[in-house]
């Protein structure tokens, strides 16, 4: 045995290393042999693992085990300053960012934020100005019709801004008899709790219709399954959940998903939420969907979930499915296909005839679950929507199970604790009065016009062009001037979506004010026209679209910090 010192010490190393390189050097040799000796790699690889075996012998416990902490050191190490490296790299990255942010530190820079705060929190404060008279929680009992008309009468206020129908998406349903048929369902079924389903059967039933509804217009086989939640953010919310869940059973402690940067806010709030990595991929430049290759390069041991949206919000445009169904095949990923927009449009369209549009749904392979919100196009009350699965296995996942609790075995489906059964009631009820017909009428209805927008804006107007290629229920579109078509559009009353990255307007047209899309063209058109004539020297946007614009240059932190008091805002009155 070798005495303890550092040569002999690094000696197992420069032993292990001669091995690997012989390794490496006989596997080369092998694979000319082969044809020749089938035994030879066999007879070489036991002959150098025994002289291997030999040669460690000669050397202490100690040794080999002071070998084994400089091999664990020298790993740690290398991470260490790779972990600098890309440190290094990220600054350089965002060194715009970066010099900002130090910036900001600056006594008369940050006197100019706190400046831009206070016009951002003015802004919204003007957002909201609107003052309804104090309201007070009596002794005693009121006379509850004066109460109602009360509120009914400051309700048309609301209302008023609806009917102008120059709001993007926002109301999805203004059909007077889908209404009345959702308040009836909802008036029997407002106090049923589904936390409860062995005490309201029926409920319970006709929220398992509702789900294989869904599951029929996405083309789910036999195993496939849902739930239903109050809305697109908690369906995204418990689809990544799920995913979650699954990654932990197999092993996966820090879990990332993949998205596009146009896929829904609710995915990062669903990061922020369960601890995962969100990897936001860039758009391809000529489509504006996901690069896909970049999606493929992003994909690594920790990968829980693939996501595409079909359509996305900010300009309406699909991901494309089909490719990415192949990689979460490919990578044994799961995928999921965020539909809450436009979900109770695309399904109709084979039925509304249109046909040259590209797959999205469970008859991909690869799709393993879709988000599709019964209360957008689905025209239902607010506060639902369905999350779909390809298969059991994967619900399973987002079960919440707890039988220690004092108050006795707790099971929810999904996040939700007590669930109102009167918004699946109500949708049950419109969906199955209203058919299918009716809804694939409506599908036809806006993609005829999101083409007609799309085209009038390519062929009619020279300073602007659309984003990608849109068919789906709304048209954006980029330019030199935004912030002023911004403007000129609010004066006309339309209240379109300001958009960041690239800087464009975007506007979702819904039964509400598809009527109006004529009048919104002829609008962008005086603009453009105007703009044709008298280019403003220097542009001088509104404050709130300098807000708009503002909130995406700003430093993430700084943008963040800036737009803190809103919610403040809207919940004290
Ligand atoms: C594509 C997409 N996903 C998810 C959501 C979130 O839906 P909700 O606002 O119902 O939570 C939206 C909302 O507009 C959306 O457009």
């Amino acid at each position: 045995m070798e005495r303890l010192s550092v040569s002999n010490c690094l000696k197992p190393a420069k032993i292990f290393f001669k091995f690997i390189l012989d390794f490496i050097e006989n596997c080369r040799s092998y694979s000319f042999n082969l044809l020749n000796s089938q035994n030879i790699i066999s007879k070489q690889y036991f002959s150098y693992i025994s002289s291997f075996e030999a040669q460690l012998n000669s050397y202490s416990p100690f040794t080999l085990i002071f070998f084994g902490i400089f091999l664990i050191f020298i790993y740690y190490l290398i991470k260490l300053i790779l972990n600098c490296f890309a440190s290094i790299i990220n600054f350089f990255i965002n060194i715009r960012e970066n010099i900002i942010l130090l910036a900001v530190k600056l006594p008369s820079q940050k006197r100019k934020l706190i400046e831009t705060k206070k016009v951002i929190n003015e802004e919204f404060k003007k957002m909201f100005k609107k003052h309804f008279q104090k309201i007070e929680f009596y002794d005693n009992k009121q006379d509850y019709t004066k109460v109602l008309l009360k509120m009914q009468k400051n309700f048309s206020g609301d209302n008023s801004k609806i009917k102008s129908g120059k709001l993007t998406g926002s109301v999805y349903c203004v059909d007077d008899q889908i209404k009345y048929i959702a308040g009836e369902a909802t008036k029997t079924f407002l106090y049923s709790n589904l936390l409860h389903p062995d005490i309201y059967h029926y409920t319970r039933y006709i929220e398992s219709e509702l789900i294989n509804l869904g599951v029929q217009l996405f083309n789910g086989g036999k195993d496939a399954c849902g739930l239903t939640t109050n809305g697109g953010t908690m369906s995204i919310l418990n689809a990544v959940y799920s995913y979650v869940n699954r990654g932990r059973k197999l092993g996966i402690k820090n879990p990332e998903i993949i998205i596009s940067i146009t896929a829904h806010c609710a995915f990062e709030k669903a990061c922020e939420v369960f601890g995962v990595k969100c990897i936001k991929i860039p758009l391809d430049k000529k489509t504006y969907q996901i690069n896909l290759n970049l999606v493929e390069k992003n994909i690594s041991k920790n990968t829980i979930m693939l996501v595409g949206s079909f359509p996305n919000f900010p300009h309406c445009l699909t991901d494309d499915i089909e490719k990415l169904s192949q990689l979460g095949l490919k990578y044994k990923i799961p995928l999921h296909v965020d539909c809450c927009l436009g979900g109770f449009l695309v399904a109709f369209y084979d039925r509304a005839g249109i046909t040259d549009i590209p797959k999205f749904d469970f008859r991909l392979p690869g799709v393993t679950s879709i988000s599709a919100d019964l209360h957008k196009y689905g025209l239902c009350p607010k506060g639902i929507s369905l999350l779909m699965f390809s298969k059991h296995e994967y619900r399973r996942n987002s079960f919440f199970i707890y039988p220690r609790w004092p108050g006795g075995v707790y099971i929810t489906p999904g996040f939700e604790g007590s669930r109102t059964g009167a918004l699946i009631a109500a949708s049950f009820a419109i969906l199955t009065s209203m058919g299918k017909e009716f809804y694939a009428n409506n599908a036809k209805r806006l993609y005829d016009v999101v083409k007609k927008v799309k085209e009038f804006i390519n062929n009619e107007c020279n300073l602007i062009e659309v984003i990608g290629d849109p068919f789906i229920c709304g048209v954006s579109f980029t330019g030199k001037y935004i912030p002023f078509f911004y403007d000129k559009l609010s004066e006309k009353g339309f209240a379109v979506n300001f958009l960041n990255s690239p800087s464009g307007i975007g506007f979702v047209f819904t039964s509400a004010n598809v009527d109006r899309a004529e009048e919104y063209m002829k609008s962008i058109k005086e603009i453009n026209d105007l703009l044709n004539k008298e280019k403003p020297d220097k542009e001088k946007p509104s404050d709130t679209a300098k807000l708009y614009g503002l909130s995406y240059t700003l430093p993430l932190g700084i943008a963040t910090d800036a737009l803190e008091n809103y919610p403040d805002i809207i919940l004290d009155s």
